[in-house]
């Protein structure tokens, strides 16, 4: 099986689709690779694309203000996105964007295999929802539900959450945020 770092060489030099032309740097993922909780966001934005690290600007606070709230580090999970390279303006990923950056996501979650998938955003949650065989719906009706899969590997869990974003323009989401942390932090 590949390895991070070997991965980590082969995103950098991707020219699958046009990202590369405008991105600073690619951002692969952060975090431990014995993670039992792989959080998956959307795409880097400003701050992640200036430097290669995943959620690092407004939202990167949340999620780190969430982490906090059920006492969790960031070194004790894996944090990855969807698209490794930011989309100019940080408009939504197209189709095929996604189609020819997923397998790296693929990759990531077939190395650390981890045992609970925290879905951030709608993207992240319709990719790992087709990904895995999960009926999708809306994210206000499925947020913080927990997902079981039998896998070959065991059960997984699948747990949809709103992207971090959200608090940062609508500050009241940030309660439903920090309950469904605590539905994950039991997982
Ligand atoms: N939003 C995301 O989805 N991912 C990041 O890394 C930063 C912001």
């Amino acid at each position: 099986m590949i390895a991070m770092k070997e991965l980590e060489e082969e995103i950098k030099g991707c020219r699958r689709c046009d990202l590369w032309k405008t991105r600073t740097n690619p951002v692969v993922g952060e975090g431990t690779l014995s993670a039992r909780v792989m959080f998956i966001g959307e795409a880097p934005g400003y701050y992640e694309d200036l430097k290669g690290k995943p959620f690092i600007g407004k939202a990167g606070k949340v999620l780190d203000a969430l982490l906090e709230s059920v006492g969790w580090e960031r070194s004790e999970v894996y944090i990855a996105n969807v698209l490794k390279c930011r989309p100019p303006e940080n408009r939504n990923p197209t189709m095929a964007e996604l189609k020819s950056c997923t397998p790296y996501l693929d990759t990531q979650l077939a190395i650390i295999e981890p045992t609970v998938i925290a879905t951030l955003g709608n993207f992240s949650l319709g990719y790992i929802f087709d990904n895995f065989g999960l009926k999708k719906a809306k994210i206000s009706k499925i947020h913080g539900k927990v997902f079981k899969l039998s896998t070959v590997a065991g059960i997984k869990k699948v747990i949809p959450l709103y992207h971090p974003a959200v608090a940062t323009y609508n500050p009241g989401m940030k309660e439903t945020l920090i309950a469904d942390f605590k539905v994950l932090s039991t997982c």
